[in-house]
């Protein structure tokens, strides 16, 4: 459905990686490398997905990761997955590039587990007003995106956009044949607002793509865990890294304050050939114990992925394209049933498993490649 509504420009955008998207294609392919071992004859009739959060429940070990540019899939996307998440008793992380404002999002959402994903660009006073104003707004916890100071060379871009301000002709066009998304983004009305951080980007520059690449352009390459520790140190509530995707800098996280750290390569958008984050997992549980939340990111489209990823370590998935699939299908409701479809197959799962929860999970499931010790 998805495919069907959205204009070429926003389905790359949706689906794409960077360069050969060999990073893209390798998180799917981790999760088919591991095969599951099930047990049989177990009473399953008990099971639930329930679990903890950041100390607090949730319905599931899945969380909505943030996906910026949310209102070019969706008017209101913003809102509509607030409010898919909070119906489905999970978390949902906003990002810095989100088209709501986050104040818009919290009031849409009453209740909803709100998080804000930070990217860092400008000068200081810039996150540290975006983090005042995501306190105002009752975010439970800051989420730093790592991995993106440099932009990852989408391809598929330079197709879609002429310089660095304006869809080329040929995209425009196509758009124009995607009625139902065309009835919701004009091209006179223009595409929606970078809302929450426009007022930092010089006016003349306030288009669309051109306050998206100013952005890019303006991400200070010298974040490092200097930055992490001055972050740190103006948030008092839960802090966590995103992007995180080698032993020793999870080592590293373990000194920073960080409440938790998320095994990401962006779904596959910035460096390309990256590990697939799956399979990091066991290594950066040992390195890890109990003693931060551990989450991955990357390649969960069912629910076998979900329990293969807590099962090789993993506190809880953070979900990217399949909520959006089910985002640009039909708006909140869409991704709620995109949600209703993973918690259903991961119940089912997990029985033919043999678990009743998520706590049973473990290596001892699961076999690499199909060998069995
Ligand atoms: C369309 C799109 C936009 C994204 N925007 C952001 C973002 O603004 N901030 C961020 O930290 N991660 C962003 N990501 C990465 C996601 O949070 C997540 O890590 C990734 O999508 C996981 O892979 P999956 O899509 O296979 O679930 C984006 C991913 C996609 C697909």
């Amino acid at each position: 459905m998805a495919h069907k509504r959205l204009p070429r420009f926003a389905l790359e955008y949706l689906e794409g990686g960077a360069e050969d998207e060999a990073a893209l294609l390798g998180e799917r392919r981790a999760f088919a490398d591991w095969r599951f071992l099930p047990r049989t004859l177990v009473d399953v009739s008990g099971r639930t997905l329930a679990t903890s959060i950041l100390g607090q429940s949730a319905a599931m070990p899945l969380v909505a990761s943030p996906t910026g540019l949310n209102g070019i899939l969706h008017a209101h996307g913003d809102c509509l997955l607030a409010q898919a998440s909070q119906q489905a008793d999970i978390p949902f992380v906003q990002s810095t590039m989100s088209n709501d404002t986050m104040e818009e999002v919290a009031r849409a959402a009453p209740g909803v587990r709100h998080w804000w994903q930070l990217y860092v660009f400008g000068g200081d006073e810039i996150w540290q007003e975006l983090l005042r104003r995501a306190e105002r707004a009752g975010c439970e916890a800051l989420v730093l995106t790592t991995n993106a100071q440099i932009f990852g060379d989408r391809e598929w871009q330079r197709r879609n956009q002429i310089g660095n301000a304006r869809l080329s002709a040929s995209a425009a066009l196509e758009s124009l044949t995607h009625p139902l998304w065309f009835a919701e983004n004009p091209l006179s009305l223009g595409l929606p607002k970078f809302a929450n951080i426009i007022d930092f980007v010089p006016k003349d520059q306030r288009s669309f793509f051109a306050a998206s690449n100013w952005v890019r352009a303006h991400q200070p390459t010298s974040l490092s865990w200097d930055t992490v520790a001055k972050i740190r140190q103006r948030w008092n509530k839960p802090f966590i890294l995103k992007g995180i995707l080698c032993p020793d800098d999870v080592r590293r996280a373990l000194d920073s304050g960080a409440d938790g750290i998320v095994l990401s390569s962006h779904g596959g958008r910035q460096l390309d050939w990256t590990v697939a984050p799956l399979d990091l997992l066991p290594v950066a549980r040992e390195i890890v114990g109990e003693k931060i939340a551990l989450y991955m990111s990357g390649g969960v489209r069912r629910g076998t992925d979900l329990l293969k990823a807590c099962a090789l370590g993993a506190d809880a998935v953070w979900v990217g394209r399949a909520l959006l699939y089910g985002l640009c299908a039909a708006g909140a409701a869409g991704a709620a049933r995109a949600l209703a479809i993973i918690k259903a197959e991961a119940l089912d799962a997990m029985g033919l498993l043999g678990a009743n929860r998520i706590e049973e999970l473990g290596p001892h499931l699961l076999a690499h490649a199909g060998r069995v010790a």
